[in-house]
């Protein structure tokens, strides 16, 4: 296991990271298991994969299989979680998905590739929400992180309007449970990154290089996986509580606002 990050301990802490069988989600996972926390790893179309982050993390980590996009996946995943582990202190809400859909698309497989976006990055990030917040009214509190995006801000292209809208409706979910239930011991922050080296960056990186985007950095390198872990882990420790409801940009300074 890794060396603790800064003093930041997460001992007896239990955490659930959606979509961390890869990318982003994998290295919070791993982050938050060298602090001392309780993973749960999920993962969804490769379970064999998540197995393996949590093996990696250690520290008693599982790995949980559900499909987002399914309306009841969501809640059946969180009981999951808690019907093992006994409890949730924090919920870091990552998987998400980025799909493609120029305007000029027909109709139903537009219609399709918004109601998948939607479900995935969405739905399934408010019924988990709901489902957390309520355990933590029973437990005594607990925090939210939310994987966002510049773009929920910034806007997107065109081609991605439905993940640049999908994200905004985090961003407020994010600030409305931050100023409703900060007094329940209730802390709700969104991470907003840019490009991140992940497999949803990849398709972009092969079609137009890595120069197409490191050229809009502010930084000479592209943003890594565990250049945004660190922040999540702290966001979960308690230490950032009264940063609630903020959004924190992790874009290597494509972005400033
Ligand atoms: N990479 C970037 O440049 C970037 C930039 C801004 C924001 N973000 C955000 O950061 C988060 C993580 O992105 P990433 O780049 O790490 O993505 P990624 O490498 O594409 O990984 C996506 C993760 O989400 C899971 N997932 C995908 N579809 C799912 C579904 N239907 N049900 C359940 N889980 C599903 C995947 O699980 P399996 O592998 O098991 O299928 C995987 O663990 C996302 O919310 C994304 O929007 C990423």
């Amino acid at each position: 296991m890794e060396e603790r990050l800064m003093n930041v301990d997460l001992t007896g802490k239990n955490v659930l990271v959606t979509g961390a069988s890869r990318g982003i989600g994998r290295a919070i996972a791993l982050r938050m298991a060298a602090a001392g926390a309780r993973v749960a790893v999920h993962g969804f179309s490769n379970l064999e994969r998540a197995t393996a982050v949590a093996a990696a993390a250690g520290n008693g980590a599982h790995a949980f299989a559900a499909d987002l996009a399914d309306r009841r996946a969501p809640g059946i995943l969180f009981d999951e979680v808690v019907s093992r582990f006994g409890r949730v202190d924090v919920l870091v809400n990552n998987a998400g998905i980025s799909l493609e859909m120029p305007i000029s698309m027909p109709d139903d497989k537009w219609e399709l590739a918004w109601e998948k976006t939607m479900a995935v990055n969405v739905r399934a990030v408010e019924i988990l929400t709901r489902r957390a917040v309520r355990h933590f009214g029973k437990i005594g509190g607990g925090r939210l992180i939310h994987i966002a995006s510049r773009a929920a801000f910034r806007g997107d292209t065109p081609d991605y309007v439905a993940y640049a809208a999908s994200k905004g409706a985090v961003v407020a979910l994010s600030k409305t449970i931050a100023r409703g239930l900060g007094k329940q011991n209730i802390m709700s922050f969104v991470i907003a990154p840019g490009w991140v080296r992940t497999d949803m960056a990849a398709e972009f990186i092969e079609r137009h290089g890595e120069e197409q985007v490191t050229g809009t950095l502010a930084l000479p390198r592209l943003t890594e996986p565990d250049d945004i872990a660190p922040m999540v882990v702290l966001l979960a420790s308690g230490m950032a509580d009264h940063a609630t409801g903020t959004s924190i940009d992790i874009n290597a300074g494509s972005y400033v606002r």
